[in-house]
């Protein structure tokens, strides 16, 4: 016993030191880390790029040259903060180039501008980058009309329009609410209906997280009694199923199928609820258990004193 709990830790101690090692031997991160310091004006001109790509104006990295290393700079310490940093996610993952060189023009070999037509990180291209990891993203954003037109070359979001770099960010409710509206609104004619009904969409999912929690409830309740929960079991799974794979059907951009999915998951967690055979949490009078057991006391106590 004492022996595999020595091993079980000593293995994970290597592995925390195989992690640790891989990005401290990237020298992306060595370098650009001890680049220029972070200021506020690198961030906003970083912000202008973006927007200008997105409008479709070939800014050229060249017009703000100055800044650009300290946009290097503060691409790392946004970086920092990802989640792709907790999992050693780093720059040449998206970028390319050669990690293993501390020297800059070699460790760039390959590594180009976004305003580069060919480069991974150019804004048409972003999609395919992503894929090699998101792959099942990237197949339901392949279905939506975003992808189609970004692919038509015309004015829609790629991956990184809502997940921020180099933060890569889910954002939440209002702040994504605000992202659809930059361009569905009434101005822009495009869809202006979308951002209400997206966040509809997404509360319906949080809606279906609740009813899934209830379920798990009630069966862990009728387990204890000792019922048979393999029906409600088999529903609530299929409501789990539902659950995880949102967040990637939602990359369909299909509001109308994503709201029938998410209704399907909410009637099953509700059919298991009642297929457990536990009733819902009903507001019960308090106290009615303890007056049926008294009146069961007193009933026997009655038959018992007959005889
Ligand atoms: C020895 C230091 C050093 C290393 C190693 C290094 N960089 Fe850089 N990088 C810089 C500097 C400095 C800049 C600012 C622009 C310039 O001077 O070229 C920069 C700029 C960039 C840019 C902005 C676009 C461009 O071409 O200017 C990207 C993207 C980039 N680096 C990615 C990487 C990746 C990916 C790696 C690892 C494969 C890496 N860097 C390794 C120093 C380095
Ligand atoms: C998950 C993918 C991803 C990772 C990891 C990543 N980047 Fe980027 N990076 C992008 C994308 C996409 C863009 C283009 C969007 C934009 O214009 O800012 C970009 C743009 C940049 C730019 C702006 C220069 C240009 O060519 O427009 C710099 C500099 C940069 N990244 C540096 C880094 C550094 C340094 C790291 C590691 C600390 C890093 N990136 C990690 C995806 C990534
Ligand atoms: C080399 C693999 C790799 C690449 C390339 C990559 N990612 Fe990731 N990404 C990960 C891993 C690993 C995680 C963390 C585990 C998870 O959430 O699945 C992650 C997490 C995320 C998350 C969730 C963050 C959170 O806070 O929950 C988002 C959003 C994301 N990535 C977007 C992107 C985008 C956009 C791109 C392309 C610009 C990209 N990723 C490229 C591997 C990658
Ligand atoms: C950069 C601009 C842009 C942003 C940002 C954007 N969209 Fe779109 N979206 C478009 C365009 C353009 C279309 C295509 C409209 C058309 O051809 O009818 C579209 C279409 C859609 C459609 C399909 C509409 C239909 O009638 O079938 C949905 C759903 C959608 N967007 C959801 C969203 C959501 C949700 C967000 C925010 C998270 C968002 N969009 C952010 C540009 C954008
Ligand atoms: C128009 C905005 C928009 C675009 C474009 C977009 N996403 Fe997302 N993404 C979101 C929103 C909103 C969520 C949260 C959805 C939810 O909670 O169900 C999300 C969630 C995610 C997650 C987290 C999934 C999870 O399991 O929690 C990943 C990873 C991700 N997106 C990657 C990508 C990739 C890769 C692309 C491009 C192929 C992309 N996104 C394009 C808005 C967008």
């Amino acid at each position: 016993m004492r022996i595999r709990k020595t091993i079980i830790i000593a293995s994970f101690i290597f592995l925390i030191a195989i992690f640790a090692g891989a990005a401290a031997d990237n020298s992306c991160l060595d370098c650009h880390e001890k680049l220029t310091a972070f200021s506020e004006k690198a961030k906003e001109l970083n912000e202008v790029r973006i927007k200008h790509l997105q409008r479709d104006v070939a800014c050229s990295i060249d017009c703000h040259a100055t800044t650009i290393d300290e946009i290097a700079k503060s691409n790392y310490e946004q970086w920092t903060h990802s989640k792709h940093a907790l999992f050693t996610i780093t720059c040449d993952n998206c970028h390319s180039g050669n990690s293993s060189s501390d020297v800059k023009e070699i460790a760039h070999i390959g590594v180009s501008r976004s305003s580069e037509t060919n480069s991974t990180v150019f804004y048409r291209n972003v999609p395919e980058t992503c894929s090699k990891c998101h792959l099942n993203e990237f197949n339901q954003f392949k279905n939506s009309l975003h992808y189609q037109r970004l692919k038509a070359l015309k004015q829609a979001p790629t991956c990184d329009t809502c997940h921020e770099p180099h933060e890569f960010k889910v954002l939440n409710k209002t702040q994504f609410q605000d992202l659809c509206s930059s361009c569905h609104n009434t101005d822009m004619k495009i869809a202006p209906d979308i951002p209400e009904k997206a966040v509809n969409a997404l509360e319906n999912a949080e809606e279906l997280k609740n009813e899934i929690k209830k379920a798990q409830d009630a069966i862990k309740q009728a387990k204890q009694k000792g019922k048979d929960v393999s029906v409600a079991q088999k529903e609530l799974d299929s409501a789990i199923a539902i659950r995880d794979n949102l967040p990637i059907l939602w990359h369909s951009f299909n509001l109308p199928h994503f709201q029938n999915v998410t209704e399907n998951g909410i009637i099953y967690a509700r059919t298991s609820q009642t297929d457990s055979g536990v009733p819902p949490e009903e507001p019960s009078t308090p106290g009615f258990g303890t007056i049926l057991s008294l009146t069961g006391i007193i009933s026997i106590y009655l038959l018992v004193r007959r005889r």
